[in-house]
């Protein structure tokens, strides 16, 4: 049988507008400082992240037939992912958040915008299931309604890969653990779902082992600095982060995603979950080198070279 060679993520794609205040930073006042405006949403990023490591990626996702709109799809254009299944919805906003940043980079607050996901219904699903099917495997994010989330449980066929975006959306795939083959929420999330707090390598251990237990073939639990705890099969490691130079930790987590997603597509089942973890982590040091959520310097050559500095330890 031919081999099946293009990747589906379902998920969100926000315009995404930065105001990021000065040397001072005046609450309920008019700030001078900087506005920035960039591509992101969970979805698109891994999305983004994929096509950067030479992965056919397709995002099936929704925006308005606005000025956002036409930027989010310029841009999608420029990074070579693939909207062909995707749909402009008439008359609605594209999805947008907005966050400001007090003078030490943190944020102050943030609204988003992003009802138009609620177009992504099952009818919508069901339309494009086909194409979906004949993925390698279908990565879908928290975006996505817990309904639509459940329709895809039930009509996926290819191994679905799921990032839960936050603690907020993270339940939505609470009831459909044990269709899952491989699972990575951050420590707030693993710990929402499995109700451990997760404080050290011991408790992040019992978390993943629980969501092994709940159904998820494979967990990847990232730890931010304290690295990403893999575990499947009865096997559990916790690979270290590379150190490198931060400038931001945006974005790494999705990074670290679309690693894992093309450590499968690329290798097959033959990677051990030891070097998937390796990969993970090289590709996130990459990551949180540059401002941006999606490292223009992230490739395949570069991740590889990055990893080697774990077969010397
Ligand atoms: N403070 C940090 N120092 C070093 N590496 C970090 C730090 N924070 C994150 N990372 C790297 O990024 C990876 C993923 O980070 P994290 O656990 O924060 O995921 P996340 O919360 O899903 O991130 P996001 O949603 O912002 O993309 C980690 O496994 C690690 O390699
Ligand atoms: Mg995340």
């Amino acid at each position: 049988m031919e081999t099946k060679k293009y990747i589906v993520v379902i998920g969100g794609m926000n315009l995404d507008l930065a105001g990021l205040s000065g040397d001072v930073y005046r609450p309920r006042d008019s700030n001078i400082g900087e506005i920035e405006m960039t591509v992101g949403g969970v979805g698109q990023n891994i999305a983004q992240n994929l096509t950067r490591l030479n992965v056919p990626t397709y995002l099936i996702t929704v925006y308005g037939n606005d000025h956002f709109g036409n930027i989010l799809t310029q841009e999608c254009g420029k990074n070579s992912i693939y909207l062909d299944y995707s749909e402009c919805i008439i008359g609605k906003k594209s999805s947008t958040y907005l966050y400001v940043a007090d003078n030490k980079g943190d944020m102050v607050a943030a609204v988003n915008d992003m009802s138009i996901t609620e177009n992504m219904t099952p009818k919508f699903l069901q339309e494009r299931i086909d194409f979906i099917n004949g993925a390698t495997l279908c990565v879908i994010d928290g975006n996505v309604s817990a309904k639509s989330i459940r329709w895809l449980a039930d009509h996926c066929t290819v191994p679905i890969f799921a990032d839960p975006v936050s603690t907020a959306k993270a339940s939505r795939f609470q009831d459909i653990l044990e269709k899952i083959d491989t699972f990575k929420p951050n420590e707030l999330e693993a710990e929402l779902l499995t109700g451990i707090k997760i404080t050290d390598e011991e408790t992040a251990n019992r978390a993943a082992g629980l969501l092994n237990r709940m159904g998820v073939k494979n967990v990847f639990i990232s730890l931010g600095a304290k690295g990403i705890l893999c575990s499947g099969n009865g096997e559990t490691i916790l690979v270290p982060i590379i150190p490198s130079n931060i400038t931001s930790v945006n974005g790494a987590g999705d990074c670290s995603m679309a690693t894992i997603v093309w450590a499968r597509f690329f290798y097959k089942e033959s990677v051990s979950l030891r070097r998937v973890g390796e990969l993970a982590q090289a590709a996130a040091s990459l990551t949180v080198e540059v401002a941006e959520s999606v490292s223009t310097k992230l490739s395949v050559e570069a991740v590889l070279k990055r990893s080697n500095i774990f077969k010397n330890q």
